[in-house]
Protein backbone atom coordinates (compact mmCIF):
# COMPACT_ATOMS: atom_id res chain seq x y z
CA UNK A 1 0.00 0.00 0.00
CA UNK A 2 1.25 3.51 -0.64
CA UNK A 3 2.90 4.97 2.45
CA UNK A 4 0.30 7.95 2.53
CA UNK A 5 -3.24 5.64 2.05
CA UNK A 6 -1.72 3.47 4.73
CA UNK A 7 -1.65 6.25 7.06
CA UNK A 8 -4.84 7.40 6.01
CA UNK A 9 -6.23 3.87 6.66
CA UNK A 10 -4.79 3.04 9.43
CA UNK A 11 -5.93 6.47 11.53
CA UNK A 12 -9.20 5.57 10.63
CA UNK A 13 -8.41 2.62 12.79
CA UNK A 14 -7.85 5.33 15.38
CA UNK A 15 -10.83 7.26 14.76
CA UNK A 16 -12.85 3.93 15.22
CA UNK A 17 -11.34 3.21 19.10
CA UNK A 18 -11.39 6.93 20.24
CA UNK A 19 -14.79 6.11 21.32
CA UNK A 20 -12.94 3.69 23.28
CA UNK A 21 -11.12 6.39 25.47
CA UNK A 22 -11.64 6.35 29.26
CA UNK A 23 -14.21 9.08 30.59
CA UNK A 24 -15.52 5.88 33.14
CA UNK A 25 -13.76 7.04 36.32
CA UNK A 26 -15.50 10.77 36.10
CA UNK A 27 -19.08 8.00 36.40
CA UNK A 28 -17.45 7.47 40.02
CA UNK A 29 -17.52 11.05 40.96
CA UNK A 30 -20.02 12.25 43.65
CA UNK A 31 -21.95 9.28 44.10
CA UNK A 32 -21.78 7.05 46.89
CA UNK A 33 -19.98 3.71 47.87
CA UNK A 34 -19.87 1.66 44.76
CA UNK A 35 -21.56 -2.15 44.70
CA UNK A 36 -18.05 -4.27 43.16
CA UNK A 37 -17.70 -7.34 42.38
CA UNK A 38 -14.76 -9.50 41.59
CA UNK A 39 -13.28 -11.87 39.58
CA UNK A 40 -9.87 -13.94 40.04
CA UNK A 41 -9.05 -14.44 43.15
CA UNK A 42 -5.42 -14.96 42.75
CA UNK A 43 -2.31 -12.75 43.99
CA UNK A 44 -3.10 -9.17 42.38
CA UNK A 45 -7.09 -9.70 42.68
CA UNK A 46 -6.65 -10.62 46.48
CA UNK A 47 -3.98 -7.94 47.27
CA UNK A 48 -4.13 -4.98 45.36
CA UNK A 49 -7.86 -5.00 44.18
CA UNK A 50 -8.91 -7.15 47.00
CA UNK A 51 -8.07 -6.23 51.06
CA UNK A 52 -6.27 -3.31 49.97
CA UNK A 53 -9.38 -1.71 48.83
CA UNK A 54 -11.17 -3.36 51.80
CA UNK A 55 -8.41 -1.72 53.83
CA UNK A 56 -7.65 1.76 52.69
CA UNK A 57 -11.12 2.72 50.20
CA UNK A 58 -13.19 1.34 52.09
CA UNK A 59 -15.38 4.08 52.26
CA UNK A 60 -15.91 4.14 48.07
CA UNK A 61 -15.91 0.70 47.75
CA UNK A 62 -18.35 -2.34 49.17
CA UNK A 63 -17.98 -6.04 47.77
CA UNK A 64 -20.93 -7.07 46.83
CA UNK A 65 -19.62 -10.60 45.54
CA UNK A 66 -15.89 -12.59 44.52
CA UNK A 67 -15.58 -15.04 41.94
CA UNK A 68 -12.98 -17.89 41.02
CA UNK A 69 -13.16 -21.25 39.25
CA UNK A 70 -10.90 -22.54 42.19
CA UNK A 71 -12.95 -22.60 45.66
CA UNK A 72 -10.74 -23.65 47.71
CA UNK A 73 -8.95 -20.14 46.75
CA UNK A 74 -12.22 -18.09 46.57
CA UNK A 75 -12.77 -19.44 50.38
CA UNK A 76 -9.12 -18.60 51.75
CA UNK A 77 -8.93 -14.87 49.95
CA UNK A 78 -12.93 -14.23 51.60
CA UNK A 79 -11.46 -14.87 55.04
CA UNK A 80 -7.97 -13.00 53.87
CA UNK A 81 -9.86 -9.87 53.10
CA UNK A 82 -11.67 -9.52 55.54
CA UNK A 83 -15.57 -9.61 53.64
CA UNK A 84 -19.00 -11.30 54.19
CA UNK A 85 -19.75 -10.94 50.68
CA UNK A 86 -21.24 -14.23 48.60
CA UNK A 87 -18.64 -16.26 46.53
CA UNK A 88 -19.32 -17.81 43.36
CA UNK A 89 -17.53 -20.42 40.83
CA UNK A 90 -19.96 -19.29 38.41
CA UNK A 91 -19.81 -15.53 37.11
CA UNK A 92 -23.18 -15.29 35.45
CA UNK A 93 -25.01 -16.65 38.85
CA UNK A 94 -22.76 -13.94 40.67
CA UNK A 95 -23.77 -11.04 38.25
CA UNK A 96 -27.30 -12.39 38.74
CA UNK A 97 -27.35 -12.43 42.25
CA UNK A 98 -25.65 -9.60 43.11
CA UNK A 99 -25.93 -7.01 40.43
CA UNK A 100 -22.80 -5.50 40.70
CA UNK A 101 -22.27 -1.76 39.60
CA UNK A 102 -18.61 -2.46 38.44
CA UNK A 103 -17.21 -5.45 38.02
CA UNK A 104 -12.85 -6.30 38.48
CA UNK A 105 -11.38 -8.33 36.51
CA UNK A 106 -7.85 -10.41 37.79
CA UNK A 107 -8.03 -13.57 36.55
CA UNK A 108 -5.85 -15.15 33.37
CA UNK A 109 -5.60 -13.27 30.76
CA UNK A 110 -7.03 -15.14 28.06
CA UNK A 111 -10.34 -15.30 30.17
CA UNK A 112 -9.95 -11.40 30.41
CA UNK A 113 -12.78 -10.74 27.35
CA UNK A 114 -15.38 -13.48 28.72
CA UNK A 115 -16.21 -11.95 32.44
CA UNK A 116 -15.80 -7.97 30.62
CA UNK A 117 -18.05 -8.45 27.71
CA UNK A 118 -20.58 -10.60 29.57
CA UNK A 119 -20.44 -7.96 32.57
CA UNK A 120 -21.18 -5.23 30.24
CA UNK A 121 -24.06 -7.42 28.80
CA UNK A 122 -25.39 -7.20 32.54
CA UNK A 123 -25.19 -3.56 32.51
CA UNK A 124 -22.56 -3.07 34.51
CA UNK A 125 -18.86 -1.03 34.24
CA UNK A 126 -15.51 -2.84 34.50
CA UNK A 127 -12.10 -1.97 35.61
CA UNK A 128 -9.88 -4.48 33.70
CA UNK A 129 -6.10 -5.65 34.89
CA UNK A 130 -3.58 -5.42 31.97
CA UNK A 131 -3.46 -7.08 29.31
CA UNK A 132 -7.39 -5.93 28.46
CA UNK A 133 -7.48 -9.34 26.29
CA UNK A 134 -5.13 -11.93 24.59
CA UNK A 135 -6.09 -11.52 21.05
CA UNK A 136 -7.46 -10.11 17.93
CA UNK A 137 -10.92 -11.39 17.74
CA UNK A 138 -11.41 -10.63 21.77
CA UNK A 139 -10.55 -7.52 21.49
CA UNK A 140 -12.83 -7.02 18.49
CA UNK A 141 -15.52 -8.36 20.50
CA UNK A 142 -14.87 -6.25 23.32
CA UNK A 143 -14.70 -2.98 21.33
CA UNK A 144 -17.84 -4.06 19.76
CA UNK A 145 -20.21 -4.56 23.26
CA UNK A 146 -18.58 -1.70 24.73
CA UNK A 147 -20.34 0.54 21.30
CA UNK A 148 -23.33 -1.41 21.77
CA UNK A 149 -23.84 -1.13 25.59
CA UNK A 150 -22.26 2.30 26.26
CA UNK A 151 -21.01 0.66 29.30
CA UNK A 152 -17.30 1.84 30.34
CA UNK A 153 -14.41 -0.33 30.53
CA UNK A 154 -10.89 0.76 32.48
CA UNK A 155 -7.73 -0.75 31.69
CA UNK A 156 -5.30 -0.22 34.76
CA UNK A 157 -2.23 1.00 33.14
CA UNK A 158 -0.55 1.20 36.78
CA UNK A 159 3.23 2.43 34.94
CA UNK A 160 2.03 5.34 33.83
CA UNK A 161 1.37 6.62 37.38
CA UNK A 162 5.05 6.51 38.37
CA UNK A 163 6.69 10.02 39.07
CA UNK A 164 9.61 8.70 36.25
CA UNK A 165 7.17 7.97 33.70
CA UNK A 166 4.86 11.10 34.47
CA UNK A 167 7.62 13.05 34.02
CA UNK A 168 9.15 11.50 31.13
CA UNK A 169 5.24 12.20 29.95
CA UNK A 170 5.53 16.09 30.65
CA UNK A 171 8.51 16.57 28.91
CA UNK A 172 7.43 14.99 25.61
CA UNK A 173 3.73 16.62 26.23
CA UNK A 174 6.34 20.33 26.46
CA UNK A 175 8.23 19.22 23.44
CA UNK A 176 10.79 19.91 25.39
CA UNK A 177 13.39 18.44 22.59
CA UNK A 178 11.00 19.01 19.66
CA UNK A 179 8.67 16.43 17.61
CA UNK A 180 10.31 13.16 18.64
CA UNK A 181 10.70 11.15 15.62
CA UNK A 182 12.38 7.66 16.89
CA UNK A 183 12.57 5.85 20.43
CA UNK A 184 14.76 3.28 21.77
CA UNK A 185 13.12 0.97 24.22
CA UNK A 186 14.87 -1.71 25.97
CA UNK A 187 13.17 -4.00 29.15
CA UNK A 188 15.35 -6.23 31.08
CA UNK A 189 13.62 -8.69 33.26
CA UNK A 190 15.93 -10.49 35.90
CA UNK A 191 16.91 -14.22 35.87
CA UNK A 192 14.09 -14.15 38.95
CA UNK A 193 11.08 -11.87 37.70
CA UNK A 194 11.91 -13.23 34.04
CA UNK A 195 12.01 -17.00 34.76
CA UNK A 196 8.95 -16.33 37.10
CA UNK A 197 7.14 -16.07 34.33
CA UNK A 198 7.92 -19.30 32.65
CA UNK A 199 7.28 -21.36 36.09
CA UNK A 200 3.15 -20.05 35.52
CA UNK A 201 0.40 -20.42 33.04
CA UNK A 202 1.80 -17.28 31.76
CA UNK A 203 4.22 -19.87 29.81
CA UNK A 204 1.56 -20.89 27.25
CA UNK A 205 0.79 -18.15 24.53
CA UNK A 206 -2.99 -19.82 24.52
CA UNK A 207 -3.10 -18.33 28.61
CA UNK A 208 -1.26 -15.17 28.43
CA UNK A 209 -0.61 -14.20 24.84
CA UNK A 210 3.04 -14.81 25.36
CA UNK A 211 4.95 -11.90 26.93
CA UNK A 212 4.62 -9.83 23.84
CA UNK A 213 0.85 -9.25 25.57
CA UNK A 214 1.14 -10.39 29.15
CA UNK A 215 4.55 -8.05 29.70
CA UNK A 216 5.04 -6.31 26.85
CA UNK A 217 0.80 -4.55 26.98
CA UNK A 218 2.35 -2.04 30.16
CA UNK A 219 5.80 -1.33 27.38
CA UNK A 220 3.53 -0.65 24.38
CA UNK A 221 0.77 1.36 26.60
CA UNK A 222 3.94 3.46 27.70
CA UNK A 223 5.08 3.78 24.03
CA UNK A 224 1.78 4.77 23.04
CA UNK A 225 1.04 7.13 25.59
CA UNK A 226 4.72 8.93 25.14
CA UNK A 227 4.49 9.62 22.02
CA UNK A 228 1.36 10.27 21.69
CA UNK A 229 0.26 9.17 18.63
CA UNK A 230 -1.31 5.69 16.95
CA UNK A 231 0.67 2.31 15.97
CA UNK A 232 0.20 1.44 12.60
CA UNK A 233 2.70 -1.43 11.94
CA UNK A 234 5.06 -3.83 13.51
CA UNK A 235 7.50 -5.70 12.25
CA UNK A 236 9.73 -8.58 14.83
CA UNK A 237 11.53 -11.03 16.05
CA UNK A 238 11.36 -13.66 18.49
CA UNK A 239 12.37 -16.92 19.45
CA UNK A 240 12.58 -19.07 22.68
CA UNK A 241 16.49 -20.14 23.37
CA UNK A 242 16.61 -20.42 27.17
CA UNK A 243 13.59 -21.84 29.29
CA UNK A 244 11.21 -24.61 28.11
CA UNK A 245 13.46 -27.49 25.73
CA UNK A 246 16.00 -25.39 25.82
CA UNK A 247 17.28 -26.21 29.76
CA UNK A 248 19.79 -29.19 30.08
CA UNK A 249 17.01 -31.25 32.63
CA UNK A 250 13.10 -30.76 33.99
CA UNK A 251 11.19 -31.77 36.71
CA UNK A 252 7.58 -31.76 37.47
CA UNK A 253 7.82 -28.96 40.01
CA UNK A 254 10.30 -27.37 41.99
CA UNK A 255 9.38 -29.09 45.20
CA UNK A 256 9.45 -32.98 43.97
CA UNK A 257 12.37 -31.60 41.13
CA UNK A 258 15.84 -34.62 41.74
CA UNK A 259 17.69 -31.44 40.42
CA UNK A 260 17.04 -28.79 43.04
CA UNK A 261 20.90 -28.55 43.68
CA UNK A 262 22.14 -28.24 40.56
CA UNK A 263 19.59 -25.55 38.27
CA UNK A 264 20.03 -22.41 38.97
CA UNK A 265 16.26 -21.34 38.54
CA UNK A 266 15.51 -23.68 41.55
CA UNK A 267 12.78 -21.90 43.55
CA UNK A 268 11.18 -22.96 47.32
CA UNK A 269 8.20 -22.17 47.02
CA UNK A 270 7.60 -23.66 50.79
CA UNK A 271 9.21 -19.96 51.83
CA UNK A 272 7.04 -17.89 50.13
CA UNK A 273 3.63 -18.12 52.53
CA UNK A 274 1.13 -16.38 50.70
CA UNK A 275 2.01 -18.93 47.47
CA UNK A 276 1.62 -21.84 49.55
CA UNK A 277 -2.02 -20.28 50.85
CA UNK A 278 -3.00 -19.20 47.81
CA UNK A 279 -1.78 -22.10 45.53
CA UNK A 280 0.27 -25.15 47.17
CA UNK A 281 -3.68 -25.46 49.40
CA UNK A 282 -5.51 -25.41 46.64
CA UNK A 283 -3.76 -27.43 44.33
CA UNK A 284 -6.59 -30.30 44.48
CA UNK A 285 -9.20 -28.26 43.19
CA UNK A 286 -7.74 -27.29 39.92
CA UNK A 287 -4.12 -28.80 39.78
CA UNK A 288 -2.57 -25.65 39.15
CA UNK A 289 1.33 -26.09 40.04
CA UNK A 290 2.38 -22.56 40.87
CA UNK A 291 6.35 -23.38 41.19
CA UNK A 292 6.20 -25.60 37.51
CA UNK A 293 9.79 -26.39 36.03
CA UNK A 294 11.05 -23.28 33.98
CA UNK A 295 12.62 -25.80 31.42
CA UNK A 296 9.42 -27.91 30.81
CA UNK A 297 9.01 -28.93 27.09
CA UNK A 298 5.77 -27.48 25.95
CA UNK A 299 6.46 -23.92 27.01
CA UNK A 300 5.58 -22.18 23.66
CA UNK A 301 6.05 -18.08 24.46
CA UNK A 302 9.30 -16.13 23.08
CA UNK A 303 11.85 -15.42 25.95
CA UNK A 304 13.77 -13.06 23.25
CA UNK A 305 11.30 -10.12 21.87
CA UNK A 306 12.53 -7.53 19.52
CA UNK A 307 10.15 -5.27 17.31
CA UNK A 308 10.11 -2.30 15.00
CA UNK A 309 6.46 -0.15 15.57
CA UNK A 310 5.45 2.40 13.06
CA UNK A 311 3.53 5.43 14.43
CA UNK A 312 0.94 7.10 12.24
CA UNK A 313 2.84 10.36 12.84
CA UNK A 314 6.00 8.84 11.37
CA UNK A 315 7.99 7.56 15.06
CA UNK A 316 9.43 4.91 14.58
CA UNK A 317 10.23 2.70 17.70
CA UNK A 318 13.01 0.11 18.35
CA UNK A 319 12.19 -2.42 21.32
CA UNK A 320 13.47 -5.11 22.90
CA UNK A 321 12.25 -7.69 25.70
CA UNK A 322 14.86 -9.66 27.67
CA UNK A 323 14.02 -12.41 30.15
CA UNK A 324 17.15 -13.42 31.14
CA UNK A 325 19.43 -10.68 32.40
CA UNK A 326 21.57 -10.44 35.61
CA UNK A 327 19.48 -7.32 36.01
CA UNK A 328 16.20 -5.56 35.76
CA UNK A 329 15.65 -2.54 34.16
CA UNK A 330 14.86 -0.21 31.14
CA UNK A 331 16.90 2.19 29.09
CA UNK A 332 14.64 4.80 26.45
CA UNK A 333 16.06 7.72 24.40
CA UNK A 334 14.00 9.55 22.12
CA UNK A 335 15.27 11.65 19.36
CA UNK A 336 13.61 15.22 18.52
CA UNK A 337 14.16 17.70 16.53
CA UNK A 338 16.02 19.49 18.38
CA UNK A 339 17.52 17.01 21.03
CA UNK A 340 17.66 14.16 22.71
CA UNK A 341 15.83 12.80 26.08
CA UNK A 342 17.81 9.62 27.69
CA UNK A 343 16.41 7.93 31.01
CA UNK A 344 16.32 4.89 32.21
CA UNK A 345 15.45 2.61 35.95
CA UNK A 346 17.59 0.47 37.73
CA UNK A 347 21.02 -0.22 36.01
CA UNK A 348 23.24 -1.50 38.47
CA UNK A 349 26.25 0.16 37.28
CA UNK A 350 24.66 3.59 36.61
CA UNK A 351 24.22 3.76 40.81
CA UNK A 352 27.86 2.23 41.03
CA UNK A 353 26.74 -0.87 43.23
CA UNK A 354 25.11 -4.40 42.36
CA UNK A 355 23.41 -6.27 44.73
CA UNK A 356 22.68 -10.20 44.12
CA UNK A 357 20.10 -10.10 47.24
CA UNK A 358 18.12 -6.77 45.91
CA UNK A 359 17.83 -8.35 41.96
CA UNK A 360 16.29 -11.08 44.03
CA UNK A 361 13.67 -8.87 45.76
CA UNK A 362 13.32 -6.25 43.29
CA UNK A 363 9.96 -8.17 42.14
CA UNK A 364 8.53 -8.63 45.52
CA UNK A 365 8.87 -4.97 46.47
CA UNK A 366 7.54 -4.34 42.89
CA UNK A 367 3.94 -6.14 43.60
CA UNK A 368 4.00 -4.57 47.63
CA UNK A 369 2.21 -1.63 47.65
CA UNK A 370 1.41 -1.48 51.28
CA UNK A 371 4.82 0.28 51.84
CA UNK A 372 4.77 4.28 50.86
CA UNK A 373 8.38 4.98 51.34
CA UNK A 374 10.15 8.33 51.72
CA UNK A 375 12.23 8.27 48.94
CA UNK A 376 15.94 7.99 49.34
CA UNK A 377 17.11 8.38 45.49
CA UNK A 378 15.95 9.59 42.31
CA UNK A 379 15.57 8.79 38.76
CA UNK A 380 17.56 10.65 36.09
CA UNK A 381 16.31 11.71 33.41
CA UNK A 382 18.68 13.58 30.60
CA UNK A 383 17.41 16.31 28.39
CA UNK A 384 20.75 17.40 25.86
CA UNK A 385 19.51 20.34 23.47
CA UNK A 386 21.57 19.60 19.81
CA UNK A 387 24.63 21.77 19.71
CA UNK A 388 24.77 22.39 23.19
CA UNK A 389 27.74 21.32 25.48
CA UNK A 390 25.61 21.15 28.67
CA UNK A 391 22.69 19.12 29.45
CA UNK A 392 19.92 19.24 31.83
CA UNK A 393 19.72 16.68 34.37
CA UNK A 394 16.04 16.19 35.71
CA UNK A 395 15.75 14.29 38.97
CA UNK A 396 12.53 12.55 39.76
CA UNK A 397 12.18 10.49 43.38
CA UNK A 398 12.16 7.06 43.26
CA UNK A 399 9.71 5.10 44.41
CA UNK A 400 10.80 0.95 45.12
CA UNK A 401 7.46 0.02 45.99
CA UNK A 402 3.88 -0.44 44.31
CA UNK A 403 5.35 -1.07 40.95
CA UNK A 404 7.50 2.58 41.67
CA UNK A 405 4.44 4.38 43.15
CA UNK A 406 2.16 3.73 40.39
CA UNK A 407 -0.67 1.38 42.08
CA UNK A 408 -1.13 4.33 44.57
CA UNK A 409 -1.41 6.78 42.49
CA UNK A 410 -3.60 4.80 40.09
CA UNK A 411 -5.82 4.00 42.92
CA UNK A 412 -6.45 7.20 44.36
CA UNK A 413 -7.00 8.32 40.97
CA UNK A 414 -10.27 6.11 40.86
CA UNK A 415 -11.57 6.06 44.48
CA UNK A 416 -10.17 9.32 46.00
CA UNK A 417 -9.81 11.98 43.50
CA UNK A 418 -12.28 10.53 40.76
CA UNK A 419 -12.96 13.94 39.23
CA UNK A 420 -9.94 15.22 39.29
CA UNK A 421 -8.47 16.80 35.89
CA UNK A 422 -6.25 14.79 34.09
CA UNK A 423 -4.37 16.68 31.85
CA UNK A 424 -1.54 14.40 30.88
CA UNK A 425 -4.30 11.64 30.32
CA UNK A 426 -3.29 9.15 32.92
CA UNK A 427 -6.33 7.05 33.03
CA UNK A 428 -6.32 4.70 30.39
CA UNK A 429 -9.68 2.79 28.48
CA UNK A 430 -10.52 0.78 25.84
CA UNK A 431 -9.10 2.39 22.91
CA UNK A 432 -5.23 2.01 25.19
CA UNK A 433 -6.14 -1.19 25.78
CA UNK A 434 -6.45 -2.36 22.63
CA UNK A 435 -3.96 -0.57 20.58
CA UNK A 436 -1.47 -1.70 23.73
CA UNK A 437 -2.27 -5.71 23.06
CA UNK A 438 -2.55 -5.30 19.52
CA UNK A 439 1.32 -4.55 18.89
CA UNK A 440 1.77 -7.25 20.60
CA UNK A 441 0.13 -9.40 18.51
CA UNK A 442 0.78 -7.89 15.60
CA UNK A 443 4.48 -8.88 16.90
CA UNK A 444 3.01 -12.41 17.04
CA UNK A 445 1.71 -12.73 13.31
CA UNK A 446 5.14 -10.87 12.06
CA UNK A 447 7.36 -13.55 13.30
CA UNK A 448 5.02 -16.64 11.98
CA UNK A 449 4.63 -14.76 8.38
CA UNK A 450 7.74 -13.44 8.61
CA UNK A 451 6.74 -9.60 7.02
CA UNK A 452 5.29 -6.76 8.53
CA UNK A 453 1.88 -6.57 9.91
CA UNK A 454 -0.93 -3.39 10.11
CA UNK A 455 -3.02 -3.12 12.94
CA UNK A 456 -5.68 -2.07 10.70
CA UNK A 457 -5.58 -6.18 9.64
CA UNK A 458 -6.14 -7.30 13.19
CA UNK A 459 -9.00 -5.22 14.64
CA UNK A 460 -12.36 -4.23 11.87
CA UNK A 461 -12.43 -0.54 11.20
N1 LIG B 1 -0.84 -4.28 36.53
C1 LIG B 1 0.11 -5.06 37.07
O1 LIG B 1 1.19 -4.60 37.31
C2 LIG B 1 -0.21 -6.51 37.34
C3 LIG B 1 0.56 -7.23 38.25
C4 LIG B 1 0.24 -8.57 38.47
C5 LIG B 1 -0.81 -9.16 37.79
N2 LIG B 1 -1.55 -8.41 36.91
C6 LIG B 1 -2.67 -9.03 36.16
O2 LIG B 1 -3.61 -9.56 37.07
C7 LIG B 1 -4.21 -10.73 36.51
C8 LIG B 1 -4.10 -11.87 37.52
O3 LIG B 1 -2.72 -12.16 37.70
P1 LIG B 1 -2.23 -12.95 39.01
O4 LIG B 1 -0.75 -12.79 39.07
O5 LIG B 1 -3.05 -12.56 40.16
O6 LIG B 1 -2.55 -14.47 38.58
P2 LIG B 1 -3.03 -15.65 39.53
O7 LIG B 1 -2.76 -16.89 38.78
O8 LIG B 1 -2.48 -15.50 40.90
O9 LIG B 1 -4.60 -15.40 39.65
C9 LIG B 1 -5.51 -15.63 38.61
C10 LIG B 1 -6.80 -16.13 39.22
O10 LIG B 1 -7.77 -16.25 38.18
C11 LIG B 1 -8.50 -17.45 38.41
N3 LIG B 1 -9.10 -17.87 37.14
C12 LIG B 1 -8.46 -18.33 36.04
N4 LIG B 1 -9.37 -18.61 35.07
C13 LIG B 1 -10.58 -18.31 35.58
C14 LIG B 1 -11.91 -18.37 35.08
N5 LIG B 1 -12.17 -18.84 33.85
N6 LIG B 1 -12.93 -17.98 35.88
C15 LIG B 1 -12.68 -17.50 37.14
N7 LIG B 1 -11.44 -17.43 37.67
C16 LIG B 1 -10.41 -17.82 36.90
C17 LIG B 1 -7.47 -18.43 38.96
O11 LIG B 1 -8.06 -19.53 39.63
C18 LIG B 1 -6.67 -17.52 39.86
O12 LIG B 1 -7.20 -17.49 41.18
C19 LIG B 1 -3.48 -11.02 35.20
O13 LIG B 1 -4.27 -10.59 34.12
C20 LIG B 1 -2.23 -10.19 35.29
O14 LIG B 1 -1.79 -9.72 34.03
C21 LIG B 1 -1.27 -7.11 36.70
Amino acid sequence: MHRRNFLKSTSLLAASLAAGQASAFRLWKNTAQKRVALVGTGIRGSTLWGKNLVDNYGEEVQFVGLCDINPGRLETVRKYMGVDCPTFTDFAEMMEQTKPEWVIVTTMDSTHDTFIVAAMEAGAHVITEKPMTTDAAKCQNILDTQQRTGREVLVTFNYRHTPHNTAIKQLLHDERVGPVTSVDFHWYLNVYHGASYFRRWHAYVENSGSLWVHKATHHFDLLNWWVGATPVEVTAYGALEHYGKNGPFRGASCRSCPHKTECPYYWDITEDESSMRLYVQNEEYDGYIRDSCVFREDINIWDKMSAQILYDNGVVVNYSLTTYSPYEGYRIAFNGQRGRIDSWEDIPYQRGEYSEEEQRALHGNEMNFDQEETPSEFHEIVVHDNFEPQYESVKVPKYRYGHGGGDKRMLDYLFVNPGADDPLGHMAGTRDGALSVLIGIAARRSIAERRAVRLDELVRV
